[in-house]
């Protein structure tokens, strides 16, 4: 009887925990973003701007350990600022496009945070540039762990 009792409940236990462990074998190997499905066009440019958008910071930083801030500034809002946005538009395939809004407005978030720390290393402080410059870095944190193209 108690041998009856404790198949009746293991069995009710696998039941139960089932939905989770399916969901860990599916192919995204229990990757919790949200995917967010781009034409390829889309994603080509995506994908291009986004190694951009690296090697930007990377220039950034170099800038700042050398004291030269204003080349920082320059760097961060032609290639990630606000006046980098919509180069894509006249093609109907910028990115921005398939983004849900709430991924849209992480993307609008960084490049405002990119014109803001062009704004702000103009002004020469280097601790409230590098305080700016963690702002950026915030927003491709923040998009990165909420979000997959694929
Ligand atoms: C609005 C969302 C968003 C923001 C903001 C964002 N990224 Fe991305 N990035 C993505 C997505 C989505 C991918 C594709 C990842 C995937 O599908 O697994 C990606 C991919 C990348 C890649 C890989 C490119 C390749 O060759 O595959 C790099 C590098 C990258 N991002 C750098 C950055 C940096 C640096 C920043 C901040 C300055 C940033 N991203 C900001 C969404 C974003």
């Amino acid at each position: 009887m108690n041998r009856i009792i404790f198949l009746l409940s293991t069995s009710v236990l696998l039941f139960a925990v089932q939905p989770a462990y399916s969901e860990e074998i599916t192919p995204s190997g229990g990757d919790l973003r949200q995917l967010v499905s781009m034409p390829d066009q889309a994603r080509e440019f995506m994908r291009k701007d986004m190694l951009d958008h690296l090697s930007a910071l990377n220039e950034i930083i170099g800038y700042l350990a050398e004291n030269k801030l204003d080349a920082a500034a320059d760097v961060a809002e032609t290639r990630m600022g606000r006046t980098s946005m919509g180069k894509h538009r006249g093609t109907g395939m910028g990115p921005g496009r398939f983004m849900p809004l709430e991924m849209r407005k992480l993307g609008w978030g960084m490049h405002d945070a990119a014109s803001e720390f062009s704004k702000i290393a103009k002004q020469g402080d280097i601790k409230s540039a590098y305080s700016a410059l963690q702002k950026i870095t915030s927003s491709c944190v923040a998009c990165h762990y909420s979000y997959r193209t694929r």
